[in-house]
């Protein structure tokens, strides 16, 4: 996929929005019930796609890869299905299912990113 980085930084940047609007939300109507889904936008979503996408700035032969492109919808599909589904849990409305496909699909992500970063150094990309 061309442009990755970018594409994982403008995920990132709406994450972090996502996340901090959420932040007020929980200052102006001083709940607290929510923080942990508040946590792991901003942290999953926000920090770890933007760093993701710093990697793949610097990397732009392996970005361009099928793997590549794999990772960036794996990744995005964990931080959507794991924060949904907290979020729904802690309303007390379900969401179990969708914190089980999260809690697969991240680590997935992490491996993913692992084998595409092995990959860069068959490209001559790593120093
Ligand atoms: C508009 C910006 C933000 C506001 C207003 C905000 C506000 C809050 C509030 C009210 C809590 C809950 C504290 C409690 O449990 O009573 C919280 C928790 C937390 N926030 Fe933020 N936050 C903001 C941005 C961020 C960012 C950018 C990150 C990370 C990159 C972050 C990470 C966390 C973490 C790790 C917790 C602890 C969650 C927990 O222990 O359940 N926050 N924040």
């Amino acid at each position: 996929m061309k442009k990755l980085g970018h594409n994982f930084l403008m995920t990132a940047i709406l994450y972090g929005l996502w996340g901090t609007l959420m932040g007020s939300w929980l200052v102006f109507t001083k709940q607290s019930y929510l923080s942990q889904v508040h946590a792991h936008i901003n942290l999953l979503g926000w920090v770890t796609m933007a760093l993701f996408g710093v990697f793949y700035h610097f990397y732009p032969k392996v970005s361009e890869s099928m793997l590549a492109a794999i990772h960036f919808w794996v990744a995005n599909i964990s931080v959507l299905t794991l924060n949904i589904g907290l979020w729904m849990f802690f309303e007390q409305n379900g969401g179990g299912q969708l914190i089980r496909i999260g809690a697969v699909l991240v680590p997935l992500s992490f491996i993913l990113f692992f084998i595409v970063m092995w990959q860069a150094r068959d490209a001559g990309e790593a120093n």
